[in-house]
């Protein structure tokens, strides 16, 4: 029997899959072998999603149906809307999609159906509400009316528009479809690998999706992007980044936004493209001040630690830059993941096995179990002995 602790699963390998490749040494992410740099520079999302789903291109006609029913898929049933006008406000937007998700298959008959073409139906159901989701639980903290789906706009564009009440300009069109685009799928990460493991109990596609969301709203996964703009608040100005980032790498505290459990040796290659879109943002805005931020601080961290910026980064600023609410960044991640974790959900259910590993046992071995009127007792830090 094996006694090896393989700590974080660092480096294990625990499954096939074809959806996505990514080299940490060459610092590639492909696509069904296609570089996410050409979905950052000439695709949309929802030529994404297809490509994810479907394991090919999809031809106009294809891609059009597609979209047709991603867009008739936007709006949310009577019921899941009253739900969301009944949350308390104190929920942080990333624990109001996981509610909600778990109530979309109240209005889904294939809710428990784990059929391929079913399974694709939930894949569109779920990527075409997510935005709405985010969009109607900020309109709803906001006070504010339901903005309900335009079926003219683009996804990205679409969701702007249910934000803000306002159709997006078209270079902040293309800055959230190039968000949605790159983080749509990333192999084995954390919320995935947490995802197929709910579904590979046989249990529906909506609990392992809750399952994804919940994984992916810690700070060491999705929530860095948030922290990453909150730290450079925090530092306010471009004379403080020596300082801050000194103190805090003293202090033995994570930066946010770098580093990367894959990417060791190589940048994320998305983080360039983010930092492509927030410079082209800036200059749109004419204030540079985020990017140069941006660049002097992970120019900083790299000298002094030898980190590279994540997909986390310059994405925090970069939505910032579009007026989101910081709260909404994760959610974001969200929104375009969803597509990356259906894909998985479509390839787990198609040729599943439990996924049920091993720990070393680490307390004691055989203990007595001792009467309660014969207990000496230790005493219980948490109730205050
Ligand atoms: C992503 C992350 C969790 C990967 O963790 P990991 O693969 O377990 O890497 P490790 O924890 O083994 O880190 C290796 C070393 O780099 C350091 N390190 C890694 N990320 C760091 C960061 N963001 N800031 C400062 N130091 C960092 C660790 O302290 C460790 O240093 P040590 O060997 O001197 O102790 C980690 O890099 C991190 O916490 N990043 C910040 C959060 C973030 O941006 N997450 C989004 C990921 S897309």
């Amino acid at each position: 029997m094996k006694t090896e602790v393989m700590e974080g699963l660092r480096d294990v390998i625990v499954a096939n899959t074809s959806i996505c490749i990514i080299d940490g040494v060459e610092g590639s992410l492909r696509y069904r072998g296609i570089d996410v740099g050409e979905f950052a520079r000439h695709s949309t999302y929802a030529e994404t999603a297809y490509l994810l789903w479907f394991g090919e291109l999809p031809t106009q006609a294809q891609l059009e149906k597609l979209q047709n029913r991603l867009v008739a898929e936007r709006e949310l049933d009577w019921g899941v809307r009253k739900v969301i006008q009944a949350l308390p406000k104190t929920l942080q937007p990333m624990e109001a999609l996981r509610t909600v998700v778990s109530v979309l298959p109240s209005s889904d008959p294939q809710a428990n159906d784990y059929h391929y073409a079913a399974n694709i139906e939930k894949a569109i159901r779920m990527t075409a509400k997510f935005p709405t989701i985010v969009a109607y639980y900020q309109r709803h903290l906001d006070d504010l009316e339901f903005v309900p789906p335009n079926p003219e706009l683009s996804h990205a564009a679409n969701f702007l528009y249910m934000l803000h009440g306002q159709e997006p300009t078209p270079l902040e069109a293309e800055t959230m479809n190039q968000t949605l685009v790159l983080m749509a799928e990333h192999d084995f990460n954390a919320s995935t690998f947490a995802a197929r493991v709910t579904a590979s109990t046989l249990s529906d596609m909506y609990s392992a999706i809750t399952t994804a969301v919940g994984t992916l709203k810690g700070p060491l996964h999705g929530g860095a992007n948030q922290r990453t703009m909150e730290m450079m608040l925090k530092i306010g100005a471009l004379e403080n980044v020596e300082t801050y980032i000194t103190q805090e790498l003293e202090a033995k505290r994570r930066i946010p936004g770098f580093g990367h459990r894959v990417y060791r040796k190589m940048a994320d290659p998305r983080a360039a493209y983010f930092a492509e879109k927030l410079q082209a943002l800036c200059k749109e805005a004419g204030d540079m001040h985020w990017y140069n931020m941006a660049v002097k601080t992970a120019q900083f961290v790299g000298e002094a630690k030898g980190l590279y910026p994540n997909v986390d980064y310059f994405c925090g600023p970069l939505l910032y830059t579009l007026g989101i609410p910081m709260e909404l960044f994760t959610p974001i991640f969200a929104i375009s993941r969803i597509a990356g974790w259906a894909a998985h959900m479509i390839e787990q259910y198609e040729d599943n096995q439990l996924l049920r590993p091993l720990s070393r046992y680490t307390g004691e071995l055989v203990k007595e179990y001792v009467p309660i009127d014969a207990r000496r007792g230790t005493p219980n830090p948490f109730f205050g002995e």
